[in-house]
Parts: structure tokens; C-alpha cells; sequence
């Protein structure tokens, strides 16, 4: 990964920003509305097949309902009209013992998926901070 966009991701993740919004109504029409929350989704679930370290998390999931329970989430917290019905966060990944590292490395296989979709930077990194206060309840350190 490009050196300069991991600083920002791990900027955006420890919760610093420089450009810090305090209404972000917009985002969801700058995700592409459902549509392409929708391609976003399908890459990211696309780029995590192809991946060997994090691939093995999922080899036994249904990946049709975490494709639909992620277009929920990522719609609901972009303000769109939508109601994420998934599980919480904590239950959800509870006895994974995912690393910092592999949930950074999630981040990027989303963000490889937001750069293949043309979601401008400053974009991928609204919808970054909207997930980094989860990150307490993916993993543990
Ligand atoms: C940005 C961080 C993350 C977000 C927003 C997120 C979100 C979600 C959502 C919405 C679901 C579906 C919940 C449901 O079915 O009710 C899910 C499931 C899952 N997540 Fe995450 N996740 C994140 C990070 C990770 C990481 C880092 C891993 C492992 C490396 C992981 C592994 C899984 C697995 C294996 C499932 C499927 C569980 C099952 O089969 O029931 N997630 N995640």
C-alpha cells in the first residue's frame, strides 16, 4: 500500500482528521447512492475473497448475508434511507481474535474497492471514520 495513504488511514482510524465535518448529510449521494453502495459492497467482498489472510475468516459464511448486512450498514451510516438489521459489532466478531493488523488490512481491501469504483479520497475517508469507532468492538488488543 502507497505509504502516504496509510498514514491517512491510520490517522482516520486513531479518530484525527484534519478536515473534521461536523454534518456529513452528504455522504451517502457521494457514496453513489444505493447503487453504488451496492458496487462498493461487492468489491469489498470481491477483494476479501482474493485475499489469503483475511479470506479464511469467511470460508464459512454466507456471503449473501454479509453483503446485505454491509449495504445496510455502510447506507445507514452515510445517512441514507436504510436500517442496518445485522447483529452488533461485538457479537458479531466476538471470539475471532482478529489482529490490528488484519482489521487495517480489511480497511485497505474496502478502500482497493472504493479506488476501483472511482470514490474520490476525500470520500473513501468519510465513510473510514464513520467505521473507526467500531474498531474496540472487531478486536482486542
Ligand atoms: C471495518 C471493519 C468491519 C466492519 C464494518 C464489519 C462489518 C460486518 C458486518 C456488518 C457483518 C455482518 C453481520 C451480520 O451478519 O449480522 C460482518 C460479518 C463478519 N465479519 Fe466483519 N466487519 C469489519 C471487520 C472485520 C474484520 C477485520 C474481520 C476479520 C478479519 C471480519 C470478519 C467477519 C466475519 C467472518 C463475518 C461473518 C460472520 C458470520 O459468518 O456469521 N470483519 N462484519
Amino acid at each position: 500500500m502507497n505509504p502516504i495513504k496509510y498514514l491517512v488511514v491510520f490517522f482516520a482510524l486513531i479518530g484525527l482528521s484534519l478536515s473534521p465535518q461536523a454534518n456529513d448529510d452528504d455522504l451517502y449521494q457521494d457514496l453513489g447512492g444505493k447503487a453504488g453502495i451496492e458496487a462498493i459492497v461487492d468489491g469489498f467482498v470481491t477483494e476479501i475473497s482474493f485475499d489469503q489472510e483475511i479470506y479464511p475468516f469467511f470460508k464459512d459464511s454466507d456471503i449473501g448475508r454479509l453483503r446485505e448486512k454491509l449495504v445496510e450498514q455502510f447506507c445507514m451510516l452515510s445517512h441514507g434511507p436504510c436500517e442496518y438489521s445485522g447483529d452488533s459489532m461485538k457479537d458479531v466478531h466476538a471470539g475471532m481474535h482478529i489482529t490490528s493488523g488484519q482489521f487495517n488490512r480489511t480497511v485497505e481491501l474496502l478502500q482497493a474497492s472504493m479506488d476501483k469504483n472511482d470514490i474520490p479520497f476525500a470520500v473513501q475517508n468519510r465513510l473510514i471514520k464513520l467505521l473507526a469507532p467500531m474498531r474496540p468492538d472487531i478486536y482486542h488488543r
